[in-house]
């Protein structure tokens, strides 16, 4: 698959709860390329938590960094790159990864997402009065523009991250 001959940068795309860094660094240690996650990026570049730049600077603000970040990451050594789940929404990112790298999707089915993400309070998108609508309609709303990967990997809830890093591989 694309991350044996490392010639682009391979960009994971997906939604939030997808396992995006989890495999990503995954990948990396098996394949020894450098991987970044744009979220910790951006987090390391302002000195604070995602949650805090949403509340703080609002969610343009962090669209713009997350533009930057991942133009930057595009243009340095091929290597694995997770994205946070709205970065590939952007027609701009999506052109620029089509350009620069890979777009791999990892596809998890909606009940996955929501058992994964309910358990942790770190997305803001979801603080709302039902964070499980809520994810419900990112999910029917995203499916078809992640679709627009270039690579898509159909991810069972129960694969583990040793299968799904296998997966990615083998796509
Ligand atoms: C977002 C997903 C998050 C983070 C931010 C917005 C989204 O990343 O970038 O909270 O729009 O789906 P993860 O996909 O890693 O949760």
């Amino acid at each position: 698959g694309p991350v044996y001959d490392l010639h682009r940068t391979v960009v994971l795309v997906g939604m939030m709860g997808s396992g995006k860094t989890v495999i990503g660094r995954a990948l990396s240690a098996r394949l020894a390329v450098p991987f970044v996650d744009s979220d910790a990026a951006i987090e390391e570049a302002a000195a604070a938590t995602i949650t805090e730049i949403f509340e703080r600077d609002g969610e343009a603000f962090f669209r713009e960094r997350e533009a930057a970040v991942l133009r930057r990451l595009l243009s340095g050594a091929p290597g694995i790159v997770s994205t946070g789940g709205g970065a590939f929404l952007a027609p701009s990112n999506r052109a620029a990864i089509a350009e620069m790298g890979v777009a791999l999707w990892l596809n998890v089915d909606l009940e996955t997402l929501w058992r994964r993400v309910r358990q942790k309070d770190t997305r803001p998108l979801l603080r709302t009065l039902d964070p499980r609508a809520t994810l419900a309609r990112i999910y029917e709303e995203r499916t078809p523009v992640y679709a627009r990967a270039g690579l898509q990997l159909d991810v069972k809830g129960d694969a583990s991250i040793d299968e799904t890093t296998q997966g990615v591989i083998d796509v």
